[in-house]
């Protein structure tokens, strides 16, 4: 077998500090794992709404070959003529045509091997657009001419329905990549057929935040039942992916290991002041 093809994913860039944070450790990351094909996704950079020209450069020269993104790419007016001009950004290939931009990419890692990315829409609570699944099936068998190496870029809500993509597409593409509910999910794993699958990659963005949102808008907005202005959160900023390994020759994944830079703290490192003062109440 020839040497394993080394795909590195990165979840949804989430504000400027996201992207700062992307682009300055994505070489290092490229690096330390040995990624000959890196795919980050792009919707919610610019104050979590879509990317310029600019944010796409910058990831373009941290390393990144394709950027997909998902339905807030189309909230910034400036982004709709990027999508037409640059083929290496996508966004989901099943909203309708008339939108402009690509739903997939072909593109030659420095090795020369060929690597194919779907971008695919969720229906399920996001706007009811064309069938994910007709379209997956069409442009992956596009691609299977090719390539056998394909990464499908899942932007969905709803884990049954990226589950149901994972399945449908089971052993025709090396990985089907959940994104759009910026949580990491725990359920990395290779499906029967030899595709790489995981729920949600996770966001690389603020955690110290609800999705990105800052904690005290996102408070408001569920207690208040009403619209509050959205602030990208500036905390805790990490950058969430997955690394991949695929038998170049079948498309078949060999290892997903998910990635979270820098980790989550499992205990406590400083007890706040209140938090003391609550369990001191407790004890008492
Ligand atoms: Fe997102
Ligand atoms: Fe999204």
């Amino acid at each position: 077998m020839s040497e394993p093809l080394n795909i590195l994913f990165i979840g949804d860039i989430v504000g400027l500090n996201g992207l700062a944070m992307v682009t300055k450790f994505l070489k290092s990351l490229i690096e330390k794992h040995d990624a000959e094909a890196v795919i980050v996704n792009g919707e919610n950079i610019y104050d979590g709404k879509a990317l310029t020209k600019k944010h796409a450069e910058e990831l373009f020269a941290a390393g990144a070959h394709i950027i997909t993104t998902g339905n807030h790419v189309w909230e910034r007016w400036e982004t709709r003529p990027l999508l037409r001009e640059e083929r290496r950004i996508l966004r989901p290939l099943n909203y309708p045509r008339e939108n402009g931009g690509s739903g997939y990419a072909i593109f030659k890692t420095a090795k020369g091997t060929k690597v194919g990315v779907l971008n695919v829409q969720g229906r399920v609570f996001l706007p009811p657009i064309d069938d994910p699944f007709k379209s997956a099936d069409w442009a992956v068998g596009n691609m299977l001419e090719e390539t056998p190496n394909i990464i499908v870029d899942m932007h969905a809500e709803a884990t049954a329905e990226k589950q149901a993509m994972g399945f449908f597409l089971d052993g025709r593409v090396s990985a089907v990549l959940g994104t759009h509910t910026h949580v990491p999910t725990a359920d990395e794993r290779i499906l029967p057929h030899g595709t790489a699958y995981i729920s949600d990659v996770g966001m690389s963005g603020p955690y110290d935040s609800c999705v990105g949102l800052r904690t005290d808008i996102a408070i408001k907005r569920f207690m208040l039942g009403t619209p509050h202005k959205y602030e990208t959160a500036t905390g805790d900023v990490k950058i969430a992916g997955v690394i991949l390994q695929v038998d170049r020759e079948t498309g078949h994944a060999l290892s997903i290991e998910r990635i979270i830079f820098p980790e989550f703290e499992k205990t406590a490192v400083v007890v706040k002041e209140e938090v003391q003062a609550e369990v001191t109440l407790i004890e008492g």
